[in-house]
């Protein structure tokens, strides 16, 4: 995965004394205040292949989710699934220090939320290290004009196909169906599983029992919209 820029590409943070105006932007100074559950973007690529270490109880499997947003999933997936470790990776600083609330306000210590870019994932994971990747409702990118900007496309999927260990699951949701067939399609290149692909998880129930609803998602069932959503295992080697 690499950002689709002209050049050679590499993300980092800065330290709060390295912008030239530190007060502008209150949220990047929080995020600093907020480690642990937080890990600053100078931290993340330190983790790879060793994220048990970011926690209390390193050896147990874990899941990311791409794009929190507010963490009202990743929070409540840590505490339903405590048998996971969860790692989040926003690259907003006012969401990843949403995101850091919502895990302390949930009490749970098996979730953290990086401060980093999608595009760069190859920075933080090494091939086998996941069980679980989850992505809910990325940004969309409609036009066609836009669509070196999508996220989910051949190559997150080939990504995923190498991260993701197998038996690994992904479960993936949008307002905007494309997103979601342009996952299954590029599947069935790699050795994936489809389990389901459910057209409108309101009319027909979401495709897996533990699912929660996150804050873009409650803004689409206000409005009435449908949801798209799937759900694969990698296979075995
Ligand atoms: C449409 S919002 C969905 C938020 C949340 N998943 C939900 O369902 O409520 C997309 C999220 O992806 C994050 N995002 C977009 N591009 C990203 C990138 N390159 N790296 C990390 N996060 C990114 C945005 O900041 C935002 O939080």
């Amino acid at each position: 995965m690499k950002r689709p820029v002209d050049g050679p590409f590499q993300f980092r943070g800065k330290r709060p004394d390295e912008y030239p105006l530190p007060d502008l932007n209150p949220h990047m100074k929080l995020h600093y205040e907020l480690v642990p559950p937080v890990v600053v973007a100078e931290e993340a690529p330190n983790f790879r292949g060793r994220w048990g270490d970011a926690f209390p109880e390193p050896d147990l499997p874990v899941h990311l989710e791409i794009g929190p947003g507010n963490g009202f999933y990743l929070a409540g997936m840590a505490d339903r699934h405590p048998e996971f470790n969860w790692v989040g990776v926003e690259i907003r600083y006012k969401r990843v220090v949403l995101v850091a609330k919502k895990i302390i306000a949930a009490g749970v210590s098996n979730a953290r939320v990086a401060r980093y870019d999608a595009w760069q994932l190859d920075d933080l994971f090494e091939p086998g290290e996941l069980s679980g990747l989850h992505i809910n409702f990325p940004d969309p990118w409609k036009r066609e004009i836009n669509a070196k900007h999508r996220l989910v496309n051949a190559e997150l999927v080939s990504w995923a196909a190498s991260v993701l260990r197998p038996g690994g699951v992904v479960r993936i949701k949008s307002d905007h169906r494309p997103n979601v067939a342009r996952f299954v399609d590029a599947a069935t290149n790699h050795p994936f599983s489809m389990v389901n692909f459910i057209d409108d998880i309101g009319r027909n129930g979401a495709p897996w029992p533990d699912d929660l609803v996150t804050n873009y998602q409650s803004k689409f069932i206000a409005r009435g919209e449908p949801i798209f959503a799937a759900m694969l295992t990698r296979d075995d080697d």
